[in-house]
This record gives structure tokens, C-alpha cells and sequence, in this order.
């Protein structure tokens, strides 16, 4: 006998329903250009033309301005405007204070340009994605797009920034990196590392990674900003870094959710710190539950979980977090959430 979960649907939506469902639908068409056209301005110096402009600028002298065609300005200005991100005052286009520190202030732990350039950075994988769902092929950092890789260093700006913030506001914490050591396990581009550098001149840096561009990429950075004496890089995957009792802070951002053996890569932590050390893990906290996803943080946070599994693995609820620290031997566990897609779990050695 065949079941009724095998019988087609034939209820009738209401007219009601139907507005509902397609209102949703439309607001997500909507936020699609509107991301495109973030990322169109951001790139073409849009944005940063207009903030020059306290009085605003009209459409067709902003296309002057950049020497770009007025017709593709104007479309981009109306669409800017339609999605907020500019204000306008008698034809003439304005960036708000509050827009222009969200797009354009890099060092701000508000700053949302990086997260939407991953989301652009991640069109082919996303047409991939068609094939890859038969075939389950993966990918690791050192084949995903570039143009990706570069954004989610652009995207971790802000939560480098918060990371620091939150240390300020922890002179305990503080105190560890004034002459002590940072070792920072996945420290891709070492965006986050020279921030560190510049805040703690005095404190010794070790960068972790297993990808050789990312790494290439930081030394490259460092020698740069002249601060090259203070870091030391350190190719290895995660679980086989095999540093002893070398760090007073030991510094995970975004990435243990990646890790092949989340056990192993947080007791090797554990092993990298001296007594009394501390471990900072700053993730996405992932919701424990579906009714969790229905909030534009989760729906984020459930976009990036496709790149996640191309790499085979998935974000983790903070719960997670706390068991792998407490696993290995961490005491005195405390969550922060510093904001709905981003929270601290730090343990003590
Ligand atoms: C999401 S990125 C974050 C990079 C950096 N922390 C940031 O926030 O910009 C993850 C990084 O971890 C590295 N990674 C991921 N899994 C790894 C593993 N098992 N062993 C070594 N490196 C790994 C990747 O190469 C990449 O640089």
C-alpha cells in the first residue's frame, strides 16, 4: 500500500498565501542587486567619490567626476538609493555617516563590505554547485576562486577588529600580549596578525596555515608594514602543529570549524600554551536548532555553510566549542557574543 507522504500536494493556496510567499520572494530578488550594486560601488571607487561630497552629487556629475558612463551611474545611483545605501536630497546623492562607516571604514567592527564580496566571490562555486551536488566533489582553500579567498580576508577585518576591541576591554587579556606570544592557528592572509602587530609592538607573532598562498600572502604583508621581525610563519595543517608551552594567547578565528580533527587541532593548542594561557576561538555561533535560521544573521550564517561543505565541514553551534575546550582540559569557559554572528569562546590553560 503506498503512503499518504507519497501523494501529491493538492491543497490550493490561498490569494493571501500567495501575496505572502511572493512578498518574501521579491524582497530576496531585491537583495540580490542590492548586494551587487555594494560591491559594483565599492570597486569602482562609487562610494568613495560620493563621501567626498557633504552637499551630495548628482548622478550625472559623479559619472563626470570618475570619467564613467552617466547612464550605467544613474542606474547604479537609483538602485543604490532604492536599497539604501545612499540618501538623497534634491537629486543630489548622499552617503550617511552610519553607511559610509558600514562600506567604507575598513578598521570598523561594523565594517560589512568584506561579507559582500564573499557572497559575490562565491558566484562560480554556487553555478558549480549544479554538478557538484550529484557528485559531491570538494574543494580546499588552494583551488577555491581567489577572488573568494581575498574577500573572507576582507570579511575577517571586522572580526579582527572586535576581537581587539574585546581585548581592550580585558586588560587581563591585554596585559598577556604586551611582551608575551600570540600564536594564531589559521592565520590565512594575516590580516588579523598585523593588527595584533601594530597593537602589541612588542609582543612575538606565530601564523599557522596550512595553505601556502595565504601564508605567502602574510610574510608578504608583514615585510611590507616593516614588521616582519616580529612574526614567524609556520606551514602545517592544524592537527599536526606541534609547538610546546611557546604562547600566552592562543588565537583561533573562523577557522576551527574547519579543522579535519576538531579534537586534536584544539589539544594542540592546548599544547601550544604556557600554564595559564589562554585560547581565544572566535566563530560564528550556529544556530542549535532549525527555528534558529529564520533571522537574516542565521540566513548568513546558512549561505556560508554551502562554501563549508565544498570544504567538506560545516559551522557548529557554540555549544561545540565549549565541549572541544573542555575536552582537552580547558577550565574556566566563557562564551561572549559579540554580535548575532559572532561569539568568543575563551578557556584558560
Ligand atoms: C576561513 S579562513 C580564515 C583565515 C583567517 N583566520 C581570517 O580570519 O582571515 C581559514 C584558514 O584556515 C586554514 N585552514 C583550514 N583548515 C586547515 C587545516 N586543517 N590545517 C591548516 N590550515 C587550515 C585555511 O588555509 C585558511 O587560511
Amino acid at each position: 500500500m503506498k503512503s499518504d507522504s507519497n501523494k501529491k500536494n493538492t491543497i490550493k493556496p490561498t490569494p493571501e498565501q500567495i501575496k505572502e510567499a511572493s512578498s518574501k520572494i521579491t524582497g530576496y530578488f531585491g537583495g540580490y542587486f542590492a548586494i551587487w550594486t555594494l560591491d559594483l560601488g565599492i570597486r569602482t571607487g562609487l562610494f568613495e567619490e560620493i563621501a567626498n561630497f557633504l552637499n551630495g552629487v548628482t548622478s550625472s556629475d559623479l559619472a563626470k567626476k570618475k570619467g564613467f558612463d552617466p547612464l550605467y551611474v544613474d542606474v547604479w545611483c537609483r538602485n543604490a538609493y532604492g536599497a539604501e545605501l545612499l540618501e538623497i536630497q534634491n537629486g543630489h546623492y548622499t552617503l550617511s555617516p552610519a553607511m559610509a562607516t558600514l562600506l567604507l571604514d575598513r578598521d570598523n567592527g561594523a565594517y560589512a563590505t568584506g561579507t559582500a564580496q564573499v557572497l559575490i566571490g562565491l558566484r562560480d562555486a554556487f553555478a558549480a554547485l549544479r554538478k557538484r551536488i550529484k557528485s559531491g566533489k570538494r574543494l580546499w582553500w588552494n583551488t577555491a576562486p581567489r577572488e573568494f579567498v581575498d574577500a573572507v580576508a576582507e570579511s575577517s577585518r571586522a572580526f579582527y577588529t572586535r576581537l581587539l576591541n574585546f581585548i581592550d576591554l580585558r586588560p587581563e587579556l591585554a596585559q598577556l600580549l604586551v611582551r608575551g606570544t600570540l600564536v594564531e592557528v589559521g592565520s590565512g592572509y594575516g590580516t588579523g596578525l598585523i593588527r595584533f602587530a601594530e597593537r602589541f609592538p612588542k609582543a612575538k607573532l606565530v601564523g599557522v596555515d596550512g595553505d601556502s598562498h595565504s601564508l605567502k600572502q602574510a610574510e608578504f604583508i608583514f615585510k611590507q608594514a616593516k614588521f616582519d621581525k616580529q612574526v614567524r610563519f609556520v606551514q602545517s595543517s592544524f592537527e599536526d602543529y606541534n609547538e610546546s608551552e611557546v604562547a600566552d594567547i592562543a588565537l583561533i578565528n573562523i577557522s576551527l570549524h574547519e579543522a579535519r580533527n576538531k579534537k586534536k587541532a584544539t589539544a594542540v593548542m592546548y599544547n601550544a600554551l604556557k600554564p595559564g594561557g589562554v585560547i581565544l576561538v572566535s566563530e560564528f555561533p550556529y544556530p542549535e536548532r532549525p527555528e534558529g535560521l529564520r533571522t537574516p544573521p542565521a540566513r548568513v550564517m546558512s549561505g556560508i555553510q554551502y562554501f563549508e561543505a565544498m570544504i567538506n565541514d560545516q559551522l557548529l553551534p557554540t555549544k561545540e566549542f565549549i565541549n572541544l575546550l573542555s575536552g582537552v582540559g580547558f577550565k574556566h569557559i566563557e562564551t561572549v557574543e559579540l554580535t548575532p554572528v559572532h561569539t568568543i569562546i575563551l578557556g584558560h590553560k
